[in-house]
């Protein structure tokens, strides 16, 4: 029974949150804001890191921090700053990334988790957020001092950097008027580093982690899930038949402060699926080799053991974000359950530009060392049951209250997860 204090709570908190969504951002948020969103630090003037990560949804669905072109195109991959200049991977989205542990080797399981990027390269959010404004096929600023000199452009940027800093972007020459040979200033990393420490702490913020899917109001018992998407979660769950979150965590547990914790989705590990080539993107770049694209891997791993594993990337707001894989090479999630299933049993087809792809057959996998034939390939799951996960998959979308038109959620309702946050970053040196 519901009591009348209850909905008086409960519409306090949803008055609460509301305003919070717009306003609530620190001061170094807001900065990190601007900073993301700021085409200006492109080469070209023509790309921010909201190029490729848009904090747009579309219609009555929450922003997916993806590239909305590779959605309504099914690029793969996504254009840079400089013309002709495309990336070789498929953006993944960057809500509750800042969840994601720090890398590391796991010794009791003997595997790799943790970091940014598909091949966990980047240790931090703010290292990660370091590398697309220099980054030849992204941002493409030649070097941090012109980064920091466009920064100098704006006044606001000056008055930040002083009052949350106590760092003097007017100390610094404009790189164009740099002597022949004239070196870095030094205080150019130091600006540099807080650059990307403001951006983290924007990804850092309630926008980025709504915890308001069907499923979160269902693990918090506040409304109920179809018997289709019911039958999908039994099926992602269990062992036996999908196994999903053998790998992409799905239930709620207890942090060591005994506090209820929700599920990302990802254990953050490694693995090679088998994904095929993906012939669709521009300039046919070589396979990507997973976390033996490091040089820090490859050099101890005499094995190979490390080849073709790729990030388990969370399933949050799956739905918003195709194509999908590594590659891109699925572009949809119906495609990639039943590739998940049928991998190893439907026969085989030459490349993804085959027309039977995925219906007659699929190809090899680009990286066949370390193939994972334990957890998937042939899970002989009826259509039905296919179509069952992605009815669950689906529910993983942000703003069910907006979107759901579910009566036990109304639109307002609070997240039952909003007190769960990021991890605090690891302090840095500072320089
Ligand atoms: C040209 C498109 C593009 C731009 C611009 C871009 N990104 Fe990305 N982002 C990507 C791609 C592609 C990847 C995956 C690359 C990889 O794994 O090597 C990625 C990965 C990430 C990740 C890692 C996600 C995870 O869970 O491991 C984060 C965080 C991120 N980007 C944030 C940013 C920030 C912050 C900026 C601006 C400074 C930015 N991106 C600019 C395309 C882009
Ligand atoms: C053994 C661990 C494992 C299991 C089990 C597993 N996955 Fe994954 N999943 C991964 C890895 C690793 C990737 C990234 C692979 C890549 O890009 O090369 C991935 C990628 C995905 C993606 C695409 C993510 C993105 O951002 O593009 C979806 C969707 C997905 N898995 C759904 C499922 C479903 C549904 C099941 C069960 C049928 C499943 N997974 C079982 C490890 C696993």
């Amino acid at each position: 029974m519901i009591k009348k204090t209850t909905v008086a709570v409960i519409f306090l908190c949803s008055l609460y949150v509301n305003a919070r969504a717009s306003t609530d951002l620190s001061t170094e948020q807001k900065l990190g804001n601007s900073l993301f969103i700021d085409r200006d630090l492109s080469l070209n003037r023509n790309q921010s890191c909201s190029t490729c990560h848009s904090l747009r949804g579309v219609e009555d669905k929450p922003a997916a921090f993806i590239d909305a072109s590779n959605v309504s195109q099914g690029t793969a991959v996504s254009a840079g700053s400089p013309r002709n200049a495309f990336g070789t991977l498929n953006t993944p989205s960057i809500a509750y990334a800042a969840f994601t542990p720090s890398f590391g080797w796991d010794a009791s399981k003997q595997r790799y988790s943790g970091g940014f990027f598909w091949n966990g390269r980047a240790n931090t959010l703010a290292e990660q957020a370091s590398k697309p404004f220099l980054n030849p096929v992204e941002m493409a600023m030649p070097n941090a001092w012109e980064l920091v000199s466009r920064l100098k452009e704006k006044s606001y940027y000056v008055t930040m950097f002083a009052t949350l800093y106590q760092l003097d972007l007017n100390a610094i020459p404009y790189r164009k008027d740099a002597l022949p040979g004239q070196s870095e200033p030094a205080g150019v990393a130091p600006i540099f580093q807080k650059l990307t420490e403001a951006i983290a702490a924007f990804e850092r913020s309630p926008m980025f982690h709504k915890f308001n899917s069907k499923y979160d109001f269902y693990l918090a018992g506040k409304t109920t899930l179809s018997t289709l998407e019911q039958q999908g979660l039994a099926l992602f769950n269990d062992e036996n038949r999908g196994g999903c979150a053998d790998c992409h965590t799905s239930q709620l547990t207890e942090d060591q402060a005994g506090n209820v914790v929700p599920p990302l989705f990802s254990h953050f590990t490694y693995d090679n699926v088998g994904l095929p080539r993906n012939y669709k993107i521009p300039n046919r770049p070589k396979p990507n080799l997973g976390l033996s694209e490091r040089e820090d891997i490859r050099q101890q791993d005499f094995d190979k053991r490390e080849l073709g594993k790729h990030k388990v990337m969370s399933l949050r707001n799956i739905a918003l974000t195709a194509p999908y894989g590594h590659n891109g090479v699925f572009t949809s999630l119906e495609q990639l359950t039943h590739f998940f299933n049928t991998r190893d049993t439907l026969g085989s087809v030459k490349n993804n530009l085959s027309a039977e792809f995925g219906k007659a057959g699929w190809p090899n996998a680009e990286i066949k060392t370390n193939l994972n034939r334990t957890n998937m390939g042939n899970l002989m799951l009826s259509r039905d049951e296919e179509k069952a996960i992605v009815a669950f998959l689906k529910t993983l979308t942000d703003d069910y209250p907006l979107w759901g038109r579910d009566p036990l959620v109304p639109p307002g309702t609070a997240s039952p997860f909003e007190d769960y946050l990021p991890p605090e970053p690891i302090s840095q040196n500072k320089r």
